[in-house]
């Protein structure tokens, strides 16, 4: 909770400034976009991340759209390639998300990609947003600034009703306007239809000069059993775990005797920053992988399910 409650900024030097600021804390802001009121934390920062998930009380770890002021800006961050130049030229800023594979120096919370090596960037349109952006100087991811599976907000007393409390600030700039999400084009691949939204698929089409594919309808990115597109290791994975046995190096949790820890104090928050690195730490020794039981309180639901996924028999 915060102590005294959620500030409201308004959309002027001061409050985006003080938006800016609250960011740099590594504390959560609820801003305007064209699209949506976004939920925005400081994508570098792996705690101010796993509190976007807590303050959302979303059960499992989906990806996050990291927000920047500019093309040059999303540069530092994804490999850029023809195509994205011309989706961006065309359409940015405004309501589409592109996703790139990260470059090697990123610097990004492996919690905002879930673990994957893309991610997903967009310049906002909203001129709130993008000087909350430009004076930031860093990637916001963010979702939409709603509690899970609620609709997303858009005005900020939509923000207010579902996040009083649970977020530091919320600067209420009016209704957005195209009050959809962004449409999504994959482009670590062949160019695909990830998600419909601002910008219609026809004019994307035009632009790359060829058809998208089409992820099947839904939000699949999220569901179960779509392991292809969700980071899982290569080593089997064993949960609910006391000690490590045979090769197995120990995942900790907690106050246990371990390989590594995802948190020695038995901190939530802690343990969701540290996840994705973790797994991936592991992963590269080679040898099984046993994880010390977790809580499910709190985003210890999100990162039971995650584990879960991790460990879930696959193909090949
Ligand atoms: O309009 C919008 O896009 C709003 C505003 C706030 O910008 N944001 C938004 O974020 O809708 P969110 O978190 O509700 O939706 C992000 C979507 C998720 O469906 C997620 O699966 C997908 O983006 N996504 C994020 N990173 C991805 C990646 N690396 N690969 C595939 N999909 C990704
Ligand atoms: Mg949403």
């Amino acid at each position: 909770m915060i102590p005294n409650g959620t500030l409201e900024l308004s959309a002027d030097p001061t409050g985006i400034a003080q938006a800016a600021d609250l960011l740099r804390q590594g504390l959560l802001v609820a801003f305007p976009t064209e699209t949506v009121y976004g939920l925005g934390g400081d994508a570098c920062n792996g705690e101010a991340v796993a509190n976007i998930y807590a303050a959302k009380g979303r059960p499992s770890f989906n990806p996050l759209i990291a927000h920047v002021a500019s093309v040059e800006a999303a540069q530092r961050f994804v490999r850029w390639s023809d195509q994205a130049e011309a989706l961006a030229h065309a359409f940015w800023p405004g309501p589409l998300t592109l996703v790139l594979h990260l470059r090697a120096d990123h610097g990004v919370s492996s919690l905002v990609t879930a673990g994957l090596d893309t991610l997903a960037v967009r310049v906002p349109a909203h001129p709130t947003a993008r000087a909350i952006l430009t004076a930031f100087d860093g990637p916001v991811a963010a979702p939409s600034a709603n509690p899970s599976g609620q609709i997303s907000p858009t005005t900020a007393d939509h923000v207010r009703a579902g996040l009083d409390g649970r977020i530091a600030a919320i600067l209420n700039d009016g209704p957005c306007g195209v009050g959809l999400e962004s449409t999504i084009v994959g482009l670590a691949g062949e160019p695909t239809l990830l998600r419909p939204g601002g910008v219609a698929l026809d004019q994307i089409e035009h632009v790359l000069g060829t058809e998208l594919h089409h992820h099947q309808p839904g939000g699949i990115l999220t569901a179960p059993g779509q392991l292809q597109s969700h980071y899982a290791p290569d080593s089997p994975v064993r949960l609910e775990a006391d000690q490590a046995q045979g090769d197995e190096v120990l995942l900790g949790f907690g106050a246990v005797d371990c390989d590594l820890n995802l948190s020695p104090t038995g901190n939530l928050t802690e343990a969701a920053a540290n996840l994705f690195a973790a797994l991936h730490k592991l992963n590269d020794t080679g040898r099984p992988i046993a994880v010390s039981p977790i809580p499910s309180v709190g985003l210890g639901v999100a990162i039971n399910d995650r584990l879960r996924r991790a460990a879930a028999p696959r193909d090949s």
